[in-house]
């Protein structure tokens, strides 16, 4: 009797939407999600309008984020108004954390699962019904047996976490709370993924996790780190890139950089955010670097490469900040000649120590006001950059064609996008540029 009810609901949802929201983890998840859902017979439309079952994976790194989803989840409330044979999932970091806030602000919401619970998809989804609401949202991964396929998204990158979680606690962040503690995926798991996907066509792989140069602490073995995974990867024969984001300062081996430079497939790239260019503020951030430290590490690795491309992430507006401790973050873009940074303003987060210094919060004129320097700054910093790259030649991997005008847009080892006109060449194809003009958002180059 009640296997049957199952089946009915079953049948009757044949499409689904996943709309992803946040960082390349979430994507990869959804990724996950879309092969599972897949898999049961479901399939994937673009349309929100005409699926059966509407998932948002949300993220809740700043508070607008999580705004972002509870106003997508009113929208899709007022859609099951006039459709109410439709499901309404929620999953992804606001999940993990804000379940309760979720139950009572939208109720009309089915499926609530948590990050540790993405692997449980297929058996909630089986027992979805029309009068009680599902919940799952647990402290620890969910451990799921079975294999699923991955619907990559069609691009010539494909994502593949090697850890998840993070350990460090940094004072401001939720991902501790969202995510767990870390956790690294074994080498055989992460190198069978990815020769899996360069089956696919894939050409480019970007090995992800919260801080990937911690990967393999947690084996505690002396062999599985970031360094040796590379090294492992590199040896799949074929023509394709390695990326890896996002670096912890001082979680950077000298190991790392040897690997980097001796491992022909690996970009010459590096995303270690700084978050402050201030002592104080990276001590009050729980950064376990200081300025200094942070210099000589980048000074390593420019000495190492003659042309490499490292960026960062920084926050304005920490409480307690200071307009002098400010100008040093402005100074450390400058000092350290970060290609590009990721900006924020800083926003409270549930459960953070930061968010408790409520006595040192700025207002939000002084933080928009310092995010509006930070930003004006890393764009002299990126424009300076790219107009260092005008008459080198770079090897570049063409992601897109435009066919009405006959312009490629491909990427560079350094991560920076570059418009080539040419109808000779297809996406996935790897081709030598001469970089002959810059601005703030790209390169223009002509093939050599
Ligand atoms: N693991 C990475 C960052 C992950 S979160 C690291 O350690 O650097 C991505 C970025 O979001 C962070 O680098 C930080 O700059 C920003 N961020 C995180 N929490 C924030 C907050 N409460 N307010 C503003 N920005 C925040
Ligand atoms: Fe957040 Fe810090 Fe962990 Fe990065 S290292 S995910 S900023 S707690
Ligand atoms: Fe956001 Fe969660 Fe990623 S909080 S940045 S989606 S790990």
């Amino acid at each position: 009797m009640i296997i049957s009810y199952f089946h009915c609901i079953m049948v009757t949802m044949k499409k689904f939407y996943i709309e992803t929201q946040g960082c390349q983890m979430n994507k990869s998840d959804t990724e996950r999600m879309s092969g599972m859902l897949s898999s049961m017979g479901l399939v994937a439309t673009c349309e929100e309008k005409e699926a059966d079952l509407l998932i948002i994976n949300t993220c809740s790194i700043r508070q607008l984020a999580e705004d972002k989803a509870f106003s997508k989840l009113g929208v899709w409330g007022k859609l099951k108004k006039n459709r109410p044979e439709i499901k309404i999932g929620i999953c992804g970091c606001v999940a993990q954390v804000k379940s309760d806030e979720i139950k009572r602000r939208a109720p009309y919401v089915d499926l609530i699962f948590g990050t540790h619970n993405i692997s449980e998809l297929p058996e909630l989804v089986k027992k979805l019904s029309d009068d009680e609401r599902i919940v799952s949202v647990t402290n620890t991964p969910y451990k799921c047996s079975e294999d699923y396929p991955i619907n990559r998204d069609k691009s010539v990158n494909a994502w593949i976490p090697i850890t998840e979680g993070c350990n460090n606690f940094c004072t401001y962040c939720v991902v501790p709370f969202t995510r767990g503690r870390e956790r690294s995926r074994s080498m055989d798991e992460i190198i069978k993924e990815t020769k899996n996907a360069l089956n696919e066509g894939f050409k480019e792989i970007t090995l992800l996790g919260q801080n990937v140069d911690s990967y393999g602490k947690d084996f505690n073995d002396g062999k599985s780190t970031l360094a040796n995974l590379l090294r492992e990867l590199n040896k799949i024969e074929g023509k394709f890139r390695l990326r890896f984001v996002t670096s912890y300062p001082s979680d950077i081996t000298d190991d790392l950089i040897k690997a980097v430079s001796e491992c022909e497939k690996v970009c010459k790239y590096f995303h270690i955010p700084m978050q402050s260019g201030n002592s104080e503020i990276l001590k009050a951030m729980n950064r376990r670097y200081n300025r200094q430290e942070y210099g000589e590490i980048i000074k390593k690795i420019r000495n190492t490469f003659d042309d490499v491309c490292i960026t960062s992430d920084f926050i304005a507006g920490f409480p307690g900040e200071t307009e002098d401790q400010f100008k040093d973050t402005l100074s450390a873009i400058d000092e350290f000649e970060l290609d590009y940074s990721n900006t924020a303003a800083y926003s409270p987060r549930p459960n953070t120590k930061a968010a408790k210094m409520t006595d040192l919060f700025l207002s939000e004129e002084i933080k928009s006001e310092r995010l509006a320097r930070l930003n004006d700054c890393n764009k002299k910093a990126v424009q300076h950059s790219n107009q260092k790259c005008i008459g080198k030649i770079y090897e570049v991997l063409v992601e897109s064609i435009d066919e009405n005008d006959g312009v490629l847009t491909a990427r560079t080892e350094g991560n920076k996008i570059v418009h080539i006109k040419s109808n000779k060449y297809k996406i996935g194809d790897f081709i030598n540029v001469k970089i002959t003009g810059a601005n703030v958002w790209c390169l223009f180059g002509e093939i050599v």
